[in-house]
């Protein structure tokens, strides 16, 4: 009976209103399975294991797949256990199936620098695949912290600065991933924006300034990719554990966006049971925790009082339900083995469509492919692109092209890996410039760097910084000297191309001097090919940048970061202690996260957040603005270059109703031919005009005239308008 009720459900994409006429809905189906299941079975489903053998004594279940996490089914009613992998990036490894390699996509960022849905929605289906083929069946993906400081450590997982850009294409990799019968998560929820201390900071931030920043970009994320599952964060907001957050959980996510779904926890972030009548509803990698809070303590609980036996029930509902809105249930994962050529190429496709033109004086790039002598300095270019350390971080079939331990003490350093795919920018050039003579140098010594730049017609110099999880970069510097290196490379030779593999920003001292700079970021399997592409245009780069760059860490709400050197290894195994909390103030900045803070106070960064060039150009004309309920903008898009290319065209509001501040309204990625014209068409979202009322527990929009702009930037007005809007006001 129960597996008929099962194999109605969620065809295709899995989702509940796919369900063909007469079939029971994916809440009626839990509903059923739920009222199956014994106390035992209930309480089994609401916590898990990390399932790797890090900590003594831990015996990894028998059905258990090495992985981050690992929840039991229920065999008897057909529920299938939850096998769970990280993450956004590909599936990881972290140390527990050596030799299993997995395709390694580009960072979040490089994917927030394509500004395309699409290619958000390949990279998620591919990693769902490879999920699917080892066996996994949930991803413990969709990372959407907002970028409030350019110095986080998890940056590079995550898609940006601001809530429209990153909620939608967080969404849609979502999506992406569900396509393929893998349940997501989105995560973490919320304000894990900072790793220094994150096992006990206390992000502190106003109620408006919140739903109106992070909040938003989960909002806006949950809607279009209805993940399975959310994941809170382990540091405190506003004062309570975001794991135990009545606020967060219950009601802004299950109240206020009727969020049908579960709340899994961190690893190691439970600190007691009151988490569960919070709203958390499985406590994952429980050997973490001090206690197994969701079995003798949850069990005694529900023995003692109704309300916690009906919220047991709805935890295991919201799991169930789940399970057969994705289709985990019908559509087991099947192992095989992975299509390494089909996934290298949708990785290489982000890559590609991510890297960021920063800089191109007098049009060094792209190279001419008779160009004679080429020197490539550094970043390990001889072997492979540099990868971001912590549970994100994807081993290479084959295993990686050099993997460099970064400290860290106990189970932390297992997790601390400069790790570098084996796609060899040194190798990709050499394919793409046949007849030239390309010589490497490893850049240790600057002054042998520069004295081969002297003898060479163009210079590339590969400069990297790690960046991993549970630390922060102190500063905005690149490491180990390589600044120096630049300088002396450019003071040599003025083409120099600086190619930049970075975790986020960087500040670049050396500007000034060189020719041209790229922003590859973490580039994924196949980046040596995708950046050695950019440079000869065999791609027009069309990259922009999803998060500002700043001149000065002094540019920044909060120049230094508290307590800065607190590096958390806690998290990742049992706590040993827990530091006294600490807050870190959000409210400086509230909801002017990265270039609306820099609109907000005048400065002018580095490179402004949506900036990037192409080589071709492009013109903007014939604006019109229309208004009422929410504010339409349409205008035309020229490629007035001779390359084909693609533009991102963004459109943001200065100021609403004589209220000035700056802010994404929408974007159009349009490909052009040389010469072609296409018109692009942006609604915006009634609540990107609309400010949080707090008193009226909802969105209110201010009647009045709202003036906005289009440009290739946060920074670029080239087309000014206005339109009349009417008061409106939103529910949450
Ligand atoms: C990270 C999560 C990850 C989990 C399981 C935690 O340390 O914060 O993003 O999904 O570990 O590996």
């Amino acid at each position: 009976m129960l597996s008929t009720a099962l194999t109605l459900a969620a065809p295709g994409a899995g989702r509940a209103q796919d369900l063909g006429p007469g079939a029971k809905s994916a809440d009626e189906q839990a509903a059923r399975l739920e009222g199956q299941l014994t106390l035992d079975e209930r309480l089994g489903l609401t916590h898990g294991v990390m399932a790797l053998p890090l900590l003594p004594g831990f015996v990894m279940p028998p059905a258990a797949i090495p992985g981050a996490g690992f929840v039991a089914g229920v065999p008897r009613l057909n529920i299938p256990p939850l096998w769970e992998t990280d993450a956004s990036l590909g599936v990881a490894w972290i140390g527990g199936r050596r030799g299993d390699g997995a395709t390694a996509l580009p960072s979040g960022l490089a994917t927030a620098s394509t500004w395309n849905p699409g290619q958000a929605r390949a990279g998620g289906a591919m990693i769902a695949r490879e999920a699917r083929s080892k066996g996994f069946n949930v991803l413990l993906a969709g990372g959407v912290d907002l970028a409030r400081d350019p110095r986080n450590g998890r940056n590079f997982e995550y898609m940006g600065e601001d809530p429209l850009l990153a909620g939608v294409l967080t969404g849609e990799a979502i999506e992406g991933i569900q396509s393929e019968h893998v349940i997501s998560t989105v995560k973490h929820f919320a304000f894990n924006d900072l790793e220094t201390g994150r096992d006990f900071h206390n992000a502190v931030i106003g109620e408006a300034a919140a739903r109106e920043s992070d909040l938003l970009a989960f909002e806006i994320a949950i809607e279009r990719g209805r993940p399975g599952a959310v994941m809170c964060a382990y540091n405190r907001v506003n004062g309570p554990w975001a794991c135990e957050s009545r606020a967060l959980l219950t009601s802004t996510l299950k109240q206020d966006w009727s969020y049908p779904g579960w709340v899994m926890s961190d690893w190691g972030a439970v600190h007691g049971l009151q988490s569960a009548l919070a709203g958390l509803d499985q406590q994952s990698g429980s050997q973490l925790d001090d206690k197994v809070w969701f079995d003798a303590p949850l069990r005694a609980a529900v023995a003692n009082d109704p309300a916690d036996a009906s919220r047991l029930s709805d935890m295991d509902r919201r799991i169930l339900r789940s399970m057969i809105q994705v289709g985990v249930i019908d559509h087991p994962p099947v192992k095989g083995a992975i299509d390494a050529v089909a996934d290298e190429a949708v990785a290489r496709g982000v890559a590609e469509r991510g890297i960021v033109l920063l800089l191109n004086r007098n049009g060094l790039l792209p190279l001419a492919r008779s160009v004679g002598r080429i020197a490539v300095i550094g970043g390990h270019a001889d072997l492979g692109v540099i990868s971001g350390g912590g549970s994100s971080q994807v081993a290479p079939a084959g295993g990686p092209a050099l993997s460099l331990p970064m400290g860290g003490e106990g189970l932390a350093a297992t997790f601390d890996l400069a790790m570098y795919q084996p796609s060899s920018p040194l190798k990709a050039i050499r394919a793409l410039a046949p007849a030239a003579k390309v010589t490497y140098d490893n850049g240790i010594y600057p002054s042998a760097a520069a004295e081969l730049a002297r003898r060479s017609d163009v210079a590339i110099v590969f400069a990297t910084q790690w960046q991993g999880e549970g630390m922060d970069v102190p500063d905005l510097s690149l490491p180990e000297g390589q600044d120096a290196l630049i300088a002396a490379v450019a003071a040599a030779n003025p083409n120099t191309i600086v190619v930049l593999e970075t975790g986020g920003p960087v500040a670049m001292p050396w500007l000034d001097q060189v020719g041209a700079a790229v922003e590859a970021w973490y580039p994924g399997a196949r980046g040596g090919e995708a950046i050695a592409g950019v440079l000869f245009g065999d791609v027009n780069p069309s990259g922009r940048l999803p998060i500002t760059f700043p001149a000065d860490v002094d540019q920044l709400p909060r120049p230094a970061i508290s307590a800065a050197g607190l590096r958390d290894d806690a998290s990742i195994g049992p706590r040993r202690e827990t530091p006294p909390a600490y807050d870190v103030d959000y409210t400086i900045e509230g909801s002017d996260v990265g270039y609306r803070w820099f609109a907000r106070k005048g400065l002018k960064p580095l490179f402004p957040f949506g900036y990037g060039l192409s080589y071709s150009r492009f013109s903007y004309g014939d604006l019109k603005v229309g208004g009422g309920k929410t504010v339409t903008v349409s205008f035309t898009v020229k490629n007035v270059g001779s390359r084909p290319g693609a533009d991102t065209a963004q459109v943001y509001l200065t100021s609403g109703a004589g209220d000035g501040q700056q802010r994404l309204l929408g974007w159009s990625k349009l490909d052009l031919r040389p010469g072609e014209e296409k018109t692009a068409t942006v609604v915006a979202d009634p609540r990107l005009l609309a400010d949080w009322d707090s008193a009226a527990h909802g969105w209110r929009i201010a009647g009045g005239v709202y003036q906005i702009f289009v440009g290739a930037s946060a920074a670029d007005r080239a087309l000014v308008g206005s339109a009349l809007v009417a008061p409106g006001q939103l529910r949450p």
